[in-house]
């Protein structure tokens, strides 16, 4: 039987290439570098199927380019905001995301940075790595607490709703913005608000877990952070362009906020180079779902939806 062919331009979990090489011809980018707009048109025309990451950009110059051979774009992630998906579908290509398998370690790296930020680990890091750490007082270090806190969230989505169950179990306040209002059940206690400038202003934590559409660009801009109660916490693990990244310099810097924890920035790979001089903004490189475990489940959910593609079924995670 001819196997269809797939390309991976980026370097996926073995248990994922070893999955995947035995269902499928392979093309695999084993230096694991980026792939520009001329190389995804280029092998578009080698391959069936495509695994991209949320780094390959399928814009609507791309869409439009694409050969005609490539029938899906299987993504390994669960944001799609790097693929435009009126483009695709007018092409007749097939898109699929990997939702559910990243909420857990991605609320984890919201927890970390969360307290971190709180807790000022960016300055206590460096202290004791450099010996420079040479006294200890009460009022050394001083910090923002979490536990009984109101932790405000934007986005109740599978991630928003698995970080809210791990911070109530830091004894947070959970208060929550959501397109629609979840069921009892769902929302655990969490207090609804129908609009964001109503949760902005209970939210002494704050964190983004909603998708970047044109709609959210910028969701936190100068006027919504002056929402905020004073010395308030922000942290992002959702995607940069969620941040108006000058507005939130300027809080920090005015010390409207007390510190930022940021895994996701308007550019990546880089971040903003104007953080680097702020202690009070905790970072990470766009690290969310980096676990062993997860990365296996997402590589294997969007294997998954490719088999159920090329077995004429719908696959699940069908956008
Ligand atoms: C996602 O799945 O969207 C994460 O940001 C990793 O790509």
């Amino acid at each position: 039987m001819v196997r269809n062919t797939i390309w991976i331009p980026r370097r996926l979990s073995d248990a994922t290439l070893e999955r995947a090489q035995a269902s499928y011809e392979c093309i695999i980018n084993w230096d694991d570098g980026l792939s520009s707009a001329d190389d995804i048109v280029e092998m578009s025309a080698k391959v069936d199927g495509i695994i991209p990451c949320h780094s390959e950009l399928f814009t609507a110059e791309v869409a439009e380019r694409l050969d005609p051979r490539l029938k899906i774009v299987a993504n390994h992630s669960v944001g799609v905001d790097h693929c435009d998906i009126p483009a695709l579908k007018a092409r007749g290509i097939t898109v699929t995301n990997t939702p559910d398998v990243l909420s857990d370690a991605t609320a984890e790296i919201a927890m970390l940075l969360m307290l971190g930020a709180a807790r000022r680990a960016v300055e206590g890091d460096r202290l004791v790595r450099t010996g420079a750490w040479d006294v200890w007082s009460p009022s050394f270090m001083v910090g923002k607490q979490v536990t009984g806190a109101r932790l405000g969230i934007i986005g109740m989505g599978r991630v928003g709703r698995a970080f809210a169950e791990k911070a109530r179990g830091f004894g947070m306040d959970v208060h929550y913005f959501n397109r629609t209002r979840l069921t009892p059940e769902m929302e655990q206690g969490a207090s609804y608000h129908s609009d964001i400038e109503s949760v902005l202003s209970v939210s002494d934590f704050l964190s983004l877990h909603c998708p970047a559409t044109p709609e959210t660009i910028a969701l936190m801009n100068a006027d919504r952070f002056a929402l905020l109660p004073d010395g308030a916490v922000v942290v992002n693990t959702a995607r940069g362009a969620l941040v108006d990244e000058a507005a939130l310099l300027d809080a920090l810097e005015t010390g409207k906020l007390s510190a930022a924890g940021l895994d996701c920035f308007v550019t990546e790979p880089g971040g903003n180079p104007a953080f680097a001089s702020h202690d009070n903004i905790f970072m990470l490189p766009h690290i969310g779902s980096a676990t062993v475990q997860t990365r296996d489940a997402m590589g294997f959910r969007a294997l998954d939806n490719l088999d159920a593609f090329f077995r004429n079924e719908t696959p699940k995670d069908e956008l």
